[in-house]
């Protein structure tokens, strides 16, 4: 898959500058199918993962071993599989609840890099895009979407009738490289409107890439593409 072998080129270009790499992986299927093959043998020998530093872009508000979590996700499929001190990974802890966003953001900025504005650099956030065009746990029509000075929220999403955690707009464009995974068809209208109309961050969140300083990588299946 193209998109394990660009996770290991960010890894090793930021090791090689500054001996560690900073990721934030994201819930959802398409991702989880990239981290599989992260933990696998094609992959997983490809970079000491002793300098890789795990956070993540969103998760819910449930305990670490909760079928929805997004760290048991990666840690199921990816993190238990590799060797790297526990210190190394940067949970959002979901069953904090609003307390959770505001640790994580303390964590956030005492260990990444700053820009003069404060805002630390993420090496490479990964993005999935549910089927309402929302990423990360930026929900459509949410205030969440122009928040300018946290950089992790804690919000109701009204849909879902329940509490989301999620690194807000400023962190996701400020980032080094963002790597979006979308897949299937019932997504496909979406990308074809947010590729057209730049400016549409309130109805589909995911459109936010179009306004990022960093690189973007858009990674779309066949089905999400026609
Ligand atoms: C979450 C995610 C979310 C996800 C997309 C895509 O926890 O809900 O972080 O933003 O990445 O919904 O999920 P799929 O790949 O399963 O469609």
């Amino acid at each position: 898959m193209k998109g394990a072998g660009l996770f290991i080129n960010y890894a090793c270009q930021s090791i090689h500058k500054k001996g560690a790499f900073y990721v934030a992986l994201s819930g959802g299927s398409t991702p989880k199918a990239l981290y599989c093959l992260l933990s696998g043998d094609n992959y997983k020998k490809k970079i000491d993962w002793k300098n890789v530093h795990f956070f993540w872009g969103d998760e819910r508000t449930v305990c670490q071993d909760h079928a929805q979590s997004n760290y048991g996700m990666a840690n199921e499929v990816l993190l238990k599989k590799l060797d790297l001190p526990q210190s190394n990974i940067h949970r959002i802890e979901g069953e904090k609840g609003e307390k959770a966003a505001h640790i994580y953001s303390l964590e956030l900025t005492e260990i990444i890099k700053h820009k003069n504005n404060d805002v630390p650099i993420f090496d490479l956030i990964i993005l999935g895009m549910g089927s309402d065009g929302h990423t990360a746990s930026l929900f459509p029509g949410t205030k969440t979407l122009f928040e300018m000075d946290k950089l992790v929220d804690y919000l109701y999403v009204e849909k879902l009738d329940s509490y989301r955690i999620t690194i807000t707009p400023p962190l996701i464009k400020t980032a080094s490289n963002i790597l979006i995974l979308v897949s299937g068809k019932e997504k496909a209208h979406i990308l074809k409107e947010v590729q057209e109309e730049k400016t549409l961050l309130n109805k589909y969140p995911v459109s936010i890439a179009n306004e990022c300083e960093g690189n973007v990588v858009w990674l779309i299946d066949k089905a999400a593409s026609e």
